[in-house]
């Protein structure tokens, strides 16, 4: 058995980039037998990015939401391999946080490239740096060892995370107990990035009008698609030319269009033909921008009309209390799964619970 985590923070609704990224593979991962797959929800790190009193009643409503659309994209919470739960369910997270905080380095919090742009960011708009922030690290650590996992499935943003984790999980081993936590993974070949269909980064919530939500109806998704850009954002690893990829009805230039690549994207089968014929109807000129876009609409909405209708399914019956049921089931499963590696953990670094054993 393999053991896979990956986590989301609770920011708005899950939109394309995300499943396309992350959560369709969380599919395919959960439909082996062989891995053992938590899914969990970072809403600890939501606080990070902003603690206030609406900011709390929007990440309840955002959990529920992520639930029902892991439910709608094809996760099956009665599958015995699957756990979905709330980060703060398992209590024994942030304990393990600070004991891991005392065996990282400040110099490699500091270095972090997620710190430095987000304190750059937030000093830029003369807003204070918490300091969660710089301990984020530390705590996705903590998620990633205290249930010992295997593999830990990201995109290229939190490589460096896991990265670190590697770190803690070697200096942990080196110093207390060889072999303590295995030394965690990410996966190869991932870390798709879903350009938006507006502006200059990957498809999120920062873009809205270019942000297509798994919720949204045939009509958004027409509309969102017809008012695209078509120069794709500049990519900060490869150098491409700020030109327009077409101009009128003129014959075009696919590999630079976000219309092309997001046909690409939402392509679900290996060697498409559809993506060949779009690609050289657009260098031909032979198929029209806005016929193009037609067709990518049509195929968003192919492709996410089965979660839809499972969705609405979902809240018509017993959408929401189903959400709680499995965050409350699956909370308590995960919490019984981490606690007793974080009670090692306490005991190997010399600040047991000092707690009766059970039955004694
Ligand atoms: N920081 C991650 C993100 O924003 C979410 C996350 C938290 C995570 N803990 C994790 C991802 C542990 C993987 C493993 O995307």
């Amino acid at each position: 058995m393999k053991r896979i985590l990956s986590g989301i923070r609770p920011t708005g609704k899950l939109h394309l980039g995300n499943y396309l990224g992350a959560v369709r593979h969380f599919v395919d991962l959960s439909r082996d037998p062989e891995n053992d797959c938590l899914f969990f929800i970072a809403n600890l790190h939501g606080l990070t990015t902003g603690a206030s009193c609406e900011a709390a009643m929007e990440m309840k409503e955002d959990i529920i939401g992520i639930v029902l659309d892991y439910l709608a994209a094809g996760l099956d919470p009665e599958a015995s391999n699957v756990l979905i739960y709330a980060q703060s369910s398992v209590p024994e997270i942030t304990e393990l946080t600070w004991i891991l905080s005392c065996v990282t380095p400040l110099s490699e919090l500091l270095g972090m490239h997620h710190f430095a742009d987000k304190r750059d960011k937030l000093s830029g708009a003369g807003e204070s740096v918490n300091a969660g922030l710089l301990v984020y690290p530390v705590l996705m650590s903590a998620d990633i060892l205290g249930p010992c996992a295997n593999i830990v499935p990201v995109g290229d943003d939190q490589r460096e995370h896991v990265e670190l984790a590697r770190r803690t999980a070697r200096r942990f081993n080196d110093r207390f107990e060889k072999d303590f936590f295995p030394i965690p993974d990410t996966m190869e070949g991932e870390g798709i990035r879903v350009p938006g269909l507006k502006g200059s980064g990957k498809m999120g919530k920062s873009e809205p009008k270019g942000t297509v939500n798994l919720t949204d109806s045939v009509e958004q998704v027409n509309h969102k698609v017809m008012k695209a850009d078509k120069m794709l954002p500049a990519n900060p690893s490869s150098v491409l030319s700020p030109v327009e990829p077409r101009i009128g009805e003129a014959p075009g230039i696919p590999d630079i269009c976000r219309v092309f690549h997001l046909h690409d994207h939402v392509t679900l089968v290996a060697d498409d033909p559809v993506i060949g014929r779009i690609h050289s109807g657009c260098e031909t000129g032979t198929l029209r921008c806005g016929d193009c876009k037609i067709l990518l609409a049509q195929r968003m909405n192919a492709l996410l009309e089965p979660i839809r209708e499972r969705r609405t399914e979902l809240l018509a019956s017993r959408g929401r209390d189903l959400a709680m049921e499995i965050l409350v089931e699956h909370g308590r499963r995960a919490r019984a799964l981490i606690a007793p590696t974080v009670e090692k953990v306490k005991d190997l670094v010399g600040v047991p619970s000092y707690r009766r054993k059970e039955g004694a």
